[in-house]
């Protein structure tokens, strides 16, 4: 019998984060708080995240506990995410964990960070058929963007990823650009809603080229040289919604582009999982739907707080890693380097 409930936390980035899942999948408690120091700064800033998380755990973790009926020493295992992700914040969680653990006399679990995004979809109720190995991944956040071929828990192949900014943050620059704040996906989004998607001629950098990488500093660029003759100040209506849509249309060209091929280079995929903040955005959504249609094969993406930086895809992670050391009688990984 595997240990259960988990406690998990989540550190890595502007996100603090513990649930309490049981080993069947059940949600027992969970609760994020999305930092709001970094606001002013238009960005994450490692010292303030680190500090903040500090400072928020013990009464998360104390109200998480609460919300589901439990004392400390009802929980079978602790786990956290040791990496990747902002160094400081992980070094506070995963030490929180560890002390946790060590109070209870409970195993600590150490998760990697994106392998409990790729893992998400598996988590009972998710998808119709519980996400079979194996799938492709495409993580599309502030931080993150790369095609994974998910094979198994622990099976993990990198098809292709990023060579210069995530997804979310071109889409953070540009809204920064337009003036709509921070984070600015969902703002982009809502303005492309407005506008004409082929207003502007943007660049679709490594489109039809091969393998499944992705750049997006030059459609970054591009958006701010036609930005560039008016007053930012003054921007009009239909420039700003325009430039929008062309922006977030291009960006989705360039996903389904790198998708496709990532799909040629994973002949036996049984699906297609999207996870991350970009994930939300509807337009690519839909586009992502119709290219795994096109192919008979499922398309699904986690709810928006279980794509997003949560702490139950870290207890998930925890549990299908206790269920794969189990099975091959191994020793639960517990002390993963932490990795920046
Ligand atoms: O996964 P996430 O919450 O945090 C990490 O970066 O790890 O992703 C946040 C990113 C931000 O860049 C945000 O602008 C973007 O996801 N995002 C979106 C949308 N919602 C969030 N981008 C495009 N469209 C959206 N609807
Ligand atoms: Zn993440």
């Amino acid at each position: 019998d595997l240990p259960s409930p988990v406690l998990a936390i989540e550190s890595s980035c502007d996100d603090t984060a513990c649930a309490i899942v049981a080993a069947d999948g059940t949600i027992m408690a969970e609760a994020t708080l999305t930092q709001s120091g970094h606001v002013p700064f238009g960005g994450v800033v490692p010292e303030i995240a680190a500090r903040a998380h500090l400072g928020a755990l013990p009464a998360l973790v104390r109200d998480v506990l609460d919300r589901a009926g439990m004392r400390p020493g009802d929980v079978g295992a602790v786990a956290a995410s040791c990496g990747p992700g902002l160094i400081g914040g992980l070094i506070v969680g995963a030490n929180f964990a560890k002390g946790l653990a060590l109070a209870v006399g409970r195993p600590f679990i150490a998760v990697n960070h994106i392998e409990a995004h790729a893992l998400t979809a598996r988590l009972p109720g998710i998808t119709p058929d519980g996400a079979p190995f194996p799938y492709l991944l495409l993580l599309v956040s502030g931080g993150h963007c790369q095609c994974i071929a998910v094979e198994g828990v622990g099976r993990y192949r990198r098809l292709g990823g990023t060579i210069d900014d995530a997804a979310g943050e071109a889409f953070d620059k540009v809204a920064k650009m337009l003036g709509l704040g921070w984070p600015g996906g969902p703002a982009v989004e809502a303005l492309a809603r407005q506008g004409d998607p082929t207003a502007f001629a943007l660049p679709r950098p490594l489109m039809g080229r091969a393998g499944c990488d992705f750049s997006f500093s030059g459609l970054k660029t591009a958006v701010a040289q036609k930005l560039a003759p008016h007053d930012r100040a003054a921007l009009p209506h239909d420039v700003a919604a325009g430039l929008a849509a062309s922006f977030q249309m291009a960006v989705s060209d360039i996903v389904a582009d790198r998708i496709e091929h990532a799909l040629d280079m994973m002949p036996d995929a049984r699906g297609l999982v999207a996870a991350g903040g970009v994930a939300a955005n509807t337009a690519l959504r839909a586009r992502l739907t119709g290219i795994a249609q096109a192919r008979g094969l499922p398309f699904a993406a986690p709810p928006l707080r279980l794509c997003t930086d949560n702490a139950v895809m870290v207890a998930w992670a925890a549990i299908e890693t206790m269920r794969e050391a189990a099975s091959r009688n191994l020793p639960i990984p517990d002390d993963i380097a932490l990795r920046p």
